[in-house]
């Protein structure tokens, strides 16, 4: 919670999140009741001596790598598909007391392939998660595959093809490109992301967290991608930025992750202030909520603390978060009626 007055207002923003890796959400005490449920060794390592050690381990992170090490590590205790229907629960349940009102959620099946676990079982657990909010909660979904740009282009391609089915089922709204950065620019993924695009997904892609701005360039020319995770160093290029404003592609940012990966000094140091005013849409997401200080609540109120936006800026971020979502004009009308009736009555109450 900030100490903002806004805080009440923040909290009953209806809000939409783009950029959530559901494994990202497997919290220390996840870990180890899952290690233990399904017999899986974590490694001899101090910080998996308890979940506390986990925890404080979050703390410390050097970069990116070092990050995605710890969580590609956690993820082994994944093996179910009520494993994976737990976790995306768990992220729902915290979604829904944020105000979360739609989210498109990423997941990485190569890291569960890999460990033998059927792409069907992460796919169908997830979903019966999923389905199961929008009937109880209201909340609206859409899943989307991520591929893992330090494994071999040829691991991607055979990953989409295995997911033929349950894209023709329509489970899988779009692809996504996630996982290490420098040295694997998404020029090399453009041939699967074409399959992709021909079959009528969405596309989206990292790009500009730890990459330089080229990663973005890259993904919008040779993707084609709809909407830039992080996007942060696109102040990098103002003749681009510039475009992306005038394209409405929306930057899907993460503020306490970037402070956490040390991809940004601060929260404060963000060009969110920039983007606003160069008219570049961007909404604000918690990445993975279980390593980088919470959710999406607590990103908007990390970011109200520094820049100590205006409602009529919120509810243009607000708003951008519709418009970039890739669900129905008719849902974008109803999200947007529910922002403007939260922004009437605050500004009644204030
Ligand atoms: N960047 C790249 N890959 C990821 C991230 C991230 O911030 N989180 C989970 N996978
Ligand atoms: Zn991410």
């Amino acid at each position: 919670m900030c100490q903002s007055p806004l805080h009440p207002f923040l909290l009953n923003l209806p809000k939409c999140e783009h950029h959530i890796h559901l494994e990202g959400a497997l919290t220390p005490e996840l870990v180890f009741s899952l290690a233990k449920k399904n017999n899986v060794t974590l490694p001899d390592l101090p910080h998996y001596k308890s979940s506390t050690s986990l925890t404080a381990r979050y703390e410390q992170f050097d970069n990116l790598d070092d990050f995605l090490n710890i969580h590609y590590a956690n993820m082994s205790v994944l093996i179910t598909g009520n494993d994976f229907y737990e976790l995306a629960w768990s992220y729902i349940l915290a979604a829904h007391a944020d105000g979360v009102h739609h989210a498109e959620v990423f997941f990485d099946p190569q890291s569960h392939t890999s460990r033998g676990i059927p792409v069907e079982s992460v796919t169908r657990g997830y979903k019966r998660a999923l389905d199961r909010a929008e009937s109880e909660l209201g909340v609206t979904f859409h899943l989307i595959m991520c591929f893992l740009r330090h494994l071999p282009v040829a691991s991607a391609e055979t990953t989409f093809d295995s997911a033929n089915e349950l894209i023709r089922d329509g489970l899988i709204h779009g692809v996504g490109l996630d996982s290490s950065e420098v040295g694997f620019p998404p020029e090399l993924f453009t041939g699967v992301f074409q399959k992709a695009r021909e079959v009528g997904l969405r596309r989206t892609a990292h790009g500009g967290e730890e990459g330089d701005v080229s990663y973005i360039k890259g993904a919008l020319d040779s993707l084609h991608a709809e909407r830039i995770d992080h996007g942060i160093r696109l102040v990098e290029d103002e003749e681009l930025l510039r475009q992306v404003a005038i394209k409405g592609i929306l930057l899907t940012i993460c503020p306490l992750s970037n402070v956490y990966l040390h991809t940004a000094k601060s929260i404060a140091s963000l060009p969110l202030r920039k983007f606003l005013d160069f008219g570049v849409q961007f909404s604000l997401n918690s990445d993975d909520p279980a390593y980088f200080g919470g959710g999406i609540l607590n990103n908007y109120c990390a970011v109200q603390e520094a820049f100590n936006f205006s409602i009529d800026e919120w509810k243009t971020i607000a708003i951008s978060g519709v418009r970039g979502s890739w669900i129905s004009d008719e849902r974008k009308r109803v999200l947007i009626g529910k922002i403007d009736d939260t922004v009437s009555s605050f500004r009644s109450l204030a």
